[in-house]
């Protein structure tokens, strides 16, 4: 990295609703915001502006040899493959928002030009982050729960966003993605098997109801569920700093041979009443507290801060587990439209 005195030089592909959330929450975390690149040049001199950056439509018009020591993806799903090799090429850590991704191949490439560079391609998966999911970590590791058998994780997202944004690349990438990830992060071990099915029903909403059962290569199973199925009329989670307001319902059941740990996302203790209705507000992925982001976003991004300035190693999103979450995800698409039992070749 060519700055570590000074802040991290941060270049922000993707000006969309996550983008502009990233975007402010590296610039809290001490980053500086030195260029936004969008397709969509409006909103990338608007993000631009608010941040005193330079901005194009292009990564190669904004990123100039060693102009940033870093470069955010939080671009639309099929661009963060091409995006990521270009910064790392460019001698940039990359921070690749989720899906890392969607074909094992690819995230192999990721993976091997970064630590062919001794640079770090950090997976954007939030929830791992997130204080409830690293307690539970901790239980595992402790050896409070005893010895683990196996892990329950059920995501449901409102329905309204799968008609905005959901189907622009398999749900699973959406949604799923999120509890393969937290089962590799709770199993702390390697998938290797997955059979999955999809729900019957009419129409293609169907493609966003997957029940999956996976098989580790410590003997842990898993299941992981997903539907689109939240109705506006539940308690909104998400408000506010987004852009995009509704609610992500997940739950999340450890057992082992000594004990069960459980955590829901939603409703987990703050309700507030108005006269426009009832909210149970999101106090663990990014919450703003008194004016800055917190939960889950802010700890990832000064983890990702801190590996990138070599202050520590990536040990909390290993490279590996990254390529484990694609192959994972892949594998559960990959039985969902074949109905077979899908091997995770090692
Ligand atoms: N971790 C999470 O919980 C979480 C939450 C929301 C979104 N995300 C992820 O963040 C990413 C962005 O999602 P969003 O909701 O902001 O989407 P969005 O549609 O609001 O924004 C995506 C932006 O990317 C831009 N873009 C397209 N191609 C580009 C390119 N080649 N270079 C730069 N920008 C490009 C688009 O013009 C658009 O402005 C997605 O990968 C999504 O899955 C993650």
């Amino acid at each position: 990295m060519a700055d570590v005195a000074g802040p991290t030089r941060v270049v922000l592909a993707g000006a969309g609703r996550f983008g502009a959330l990233h975007a402010r929450t590296w610039s809290e975390a001490g980053a500086r915001i030195v260029g936004v690149v969008d397709p969509d040049a409006r909103r990338a001199e608007a993000l631009a502006a608010r941040h005193g950056a330079s901005f194009g439509s292009d990564l190669s018009e904004v990123l100039r040899p060693g102009s940033a020591d870093a470069v955010v993806v939080a671009s639309t799903e099929d661009t963060h493959v091409p995006l990521a090799l270009e910064a790392l090429r460019a001698g940039c850590h990359v921070f690749v928002e989720k899906p890392f991704a969607m074909r094992p191949a690819d995230a192999a490439a990721v993976v091997a030009t970064a630590e062919a560079r001794g640079l770090t391609a950090f997976a954007g998966h939030v929830s791992r982050f997130a204080q409830p999911y690293v307690r539970l970590r901790d239980a595992v590791d402790a050896g409070r729960l005893g010895t683990l058998w196996t892990l329950r994780l059920r995501r449901d997202f409102s329905r309204a966003w799968f008609e905005s944004f959901g189907d622009r690349v398999d749900p699973v990438w959406e949604s799923c993605i999120h509890d393969v990830d937290l089962a590799i992060y709770l199993a702390s071990a390697r998938p290797v098997r997955v059979v999955a099915q999809r729900s019957a029903a009419a129409g293609r909403a169907a493609a966003s109801v997957v029940s999956a059962l996976v098989a580790f290569d410590s003997g842990v199973t898993a299941t992981i569920e997903s539907a689109w199925a939240v109705p506006d009329g539940a308690p909104g989670t998400l408000a506010g700093v987004l852009e995009l307001d509704g609610t992500i319902a997940a739950e999340c059941e450890v057992i082992g041979s000594r004990g069960v740990a459980k955590q829901r996302l939603v409703n987990d203790s703050l309700t507030e009443w108005t006269d426009t209705g009832a909210t149970t507000p999101d106090l663990t992925l990014w919450p703003e507290v008194a004016g800055r982001v917190g939960g889950a976003l802010a700890a990832e991004v000064a983890e990702a801060l801190a590996v990138f300035r070599g202050e520590r190693p990536p040990a909390r999103m290993p490279h590996r587990e990254a390529l484990w979450s694609v192959e994972l995800a892949a594998a559960i698409v990959e039985s969902a439209e074949s109905g077979a039992v899908v091997t995770i070749p090692g």
